[in-house]
C-alpha cells in the first residue's frame, strides 16, 4: 500500500465531495435549476419536478428492510431522512386528492430509479453513493430550493408543497451532516470499492442532470436558460 496515495490519506467523505464537486456544479447550473431559482418557472414545472422526485425516492426508500440489515448500508438508513410521506403530502397539495392518477416518470427518471433499485438489490456500496447524492443534497442546496419555492408559488413557510425539504427530525443539520460524513469515513469497504462508489456518485449526478434536462425540454422550450429573465 502506498502511504502517500490520496485515496488512503484523505477521509472518504472529503474524497467523494472533491471528486464530485464538478458534477455538483453542473447539476446546480442545469437550465432547469437556474430557471427555477431565477423565478422563471411556473408551479406546473415545480409539480412535475416533485413528481419525478417521488419516483426517485420510491426507489431509494422502497426496499430499505434488507438494506437496514446490511453492514454497509445499515448505518445510513436513518428514519429522520425518509422523504416519501413528505413528498406525498406535497403532491396532494400540488395535484389534489387524485394526484397519483396523473403522475408519469420521464424516461430519464425511469432510468435513474432503475439504477437505484439495481444497486439496492445487488450492490450495497453503490446504494450508498445514491443515498449520499440525494440526502446530503436535500439537506444542503435543497434549502435554497425551498426558500425559492415558498416565495415564487406562495407555499406556507415549511408547509404543504415544500415539506420534502423540511426534515422535522433533524434539529441541527450541520451536526447531522458531520455525523453522516463520519459514517462515510467509516464505510467498511476497501479503497478500490471506494473508488467505485465515487464513480457511482458521479453517475448519480449525471442521472439527475438527465432528469433535469428532460424537465427543461418540457418546460423551458429549447432547454437553455433565457439570457435575461
Ligand atoms: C441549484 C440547486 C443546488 C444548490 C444551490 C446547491 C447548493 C449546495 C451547497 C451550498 C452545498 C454545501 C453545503 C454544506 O457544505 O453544508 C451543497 C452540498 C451538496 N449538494 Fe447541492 N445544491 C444544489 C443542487 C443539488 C442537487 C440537484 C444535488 C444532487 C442531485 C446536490 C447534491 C449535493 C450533495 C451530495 C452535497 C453534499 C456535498 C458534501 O459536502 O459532501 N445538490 N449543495
Amino acid at each position: 500500500m502506498d502511504a502517500h496515495s490520496p485515496a488512503l490519506s484523505t477521509p472518504f467523505s472529503a474524497l467523494i465531495r472533491t471528486a464530485s464537486s464538478e458534477a455538483h456544479t453542473e447539476v446546480q447550473h442545469t437550465s432547469f435549476m437556474d430557471d427555477m431559482l431565477g423565478g422563471r418557472l411556473g408551479v406546473a414545472a415545480y409539480r412535475r419536478y416533485t413528481e419525478q422526485l417521488w419516483f426517485v425516492y420510491r426507489a431509494l426508500e422502497g426496499s430499505t428492510e434488507a438494506l437496514a440489515q446490511d453492514p454497509v448500508t445499515g448505518p445510513f438508513l436513518r428514519p429522520e431522512l425518509t422523504r416519501m410521506p413528505e413528498l406525498e403530502r406535497d403532491l396532494a397539495h400540488l395535484g389534489g386528492a387524485g394526484w397519483r392518477d396523473g403522475i408519469r416518470p420521464l424516461p430519464a427518471t425511469e432510468a435513474y430509479a432503475a439504477r437505484i433499485a439495481e444497486c439496492a438489490r445487488e450492490w450495497p456500496a453503490g446504494y450508498v453513493a445514491h443515498h449520499y447524492t440525494r440526502y446530503l443534497g436535500d439537506l444542503s442546496g435543497g434549502q435554497i430550493v425551498r426558500g425559492t419555492a415558498e416565495k415564487a408559488w406562495g407555499f406556507a413557510r415549511k408547509g404543504d408543497g415544500v415539506r420534502f425539504y423540511v426534515f422535522e427530525g433533524i434539529g441541527n443539520p450541520a451536526a447531522f451532516k458531520r455525523e453522516y460524513r463520519a459514517l462515510l469515513d467509516a464505510l467498511p469497504v476497501d479503497d478500490l470499492e471506494k473508488q467505485r462508489v465515487v464513480e457511482e456518485c458521479r453517475r448519480a449526478y449525471a442521472l439527475n442532470v438527465a432528469v433535469l434536462s428532460e424537465l427543461s425540454a418540457e418546460f423551458g422550450g429549447d432547454g437553455r436558460s433565457p439570457l435575461s429573465a
